[in-house]
């Protein structure tokens, strides 16, 4: 039977390696269309698009070749045949990527391909900042996992290494007002579960998300 979960949130609420390891133990696909977003930043920024130019980061992400495993146990993105998938999680694409998630235009051909991806599995968890309100408002499942910002500077802290508390507080609270200005997922809409992780390990976490796909 059909089964498509959405599940949005801000930086550091845990949302992709939570919704990807939901995707395991449902045996669905999974999407990361924040890697969608990252990779053709990643482009950009390669291909040296001006990145204030609005009509030319549009054609760069119409005209983008990109392919991206829906796999949850192969973790996979290519962006004109170059694998870009640990590349994109460098900051130099964070702190560019703003300009892709903000172009109207971009967001619309990215949300198309999305909807195409997810109309062609089965089974699938998909996971970002606007899944449960504009690319599947109708999925099954819609889910907007947050966390205290507390929490998510501890967890961006744990996953970066090095970096002083200070300098990533600042790093995640700007993107999240960037993004905030484009994507709501600080509020869920009707027929949304909020799932505050903040007193959560990962584990409950991820049983918490298989509770409220299973009811
Ligand atoms: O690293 P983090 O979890 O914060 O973000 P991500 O999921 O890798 O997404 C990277 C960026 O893509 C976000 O900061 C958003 O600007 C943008 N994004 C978006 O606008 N819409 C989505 N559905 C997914 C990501």
């Amino acid at each position: 039977e059909r089964l498509v979960v959405a599940i949005d949130g801000p930086s550091g609420s845990g949302k992709s390696s939570v919704a990807k390891e939901a995707a395991r133990r449902l045996g669905a696909a999974y999407l990361d269309t924040g890697a969608m977003y990252r990779a053709v930043t990643w482009h950009c920024l390669d291909a040296g698009t001006d990145l204030t130019d609005a009509d030319a980061v549009a054609r760069a992400v119409r005209e983008a070749d990109l392919s991206i495993s829906t796999d949850p146990g192969l973790e996979r993105i290519a962006i004109h045949g170059t694998d870009v998938t640990t590349t994109i999680r460098e900051p130099f694409v964070s702190e560019a990527v703003s300009a892709v998630a903000t172009n109207l235009e971009a967001r619309a051909e990215l949300v198309r391909r999305q909807r195409a991806i997810i109309g062609e599995q089965p089974r699938i968890v998909a996971e970002g900042r606007d899944i449960t309100t504009v690319v599947a408002p109708d999925a099954h499942c819609r889910i907007l996992l947050t966390a205290s910002e507390e929490a998510r500077m501890r967890r961006r802290g744990l996953q970066l290494g090095g970096a002083t508390a200070e300098a990533l507080q600042r790093q995640v609270v700007e993107r999240d007002a960037k993004d905030s200005t484009v994507t709501n997922f600080t509020t869920a809409t009707d027929g949304v579960h909020t799932l505050d992780s903040s007193d959560l390990d990962f584990e409950q976490t991820v049983q918490a998300v298989l509770t409220l796909v299973e009811r």
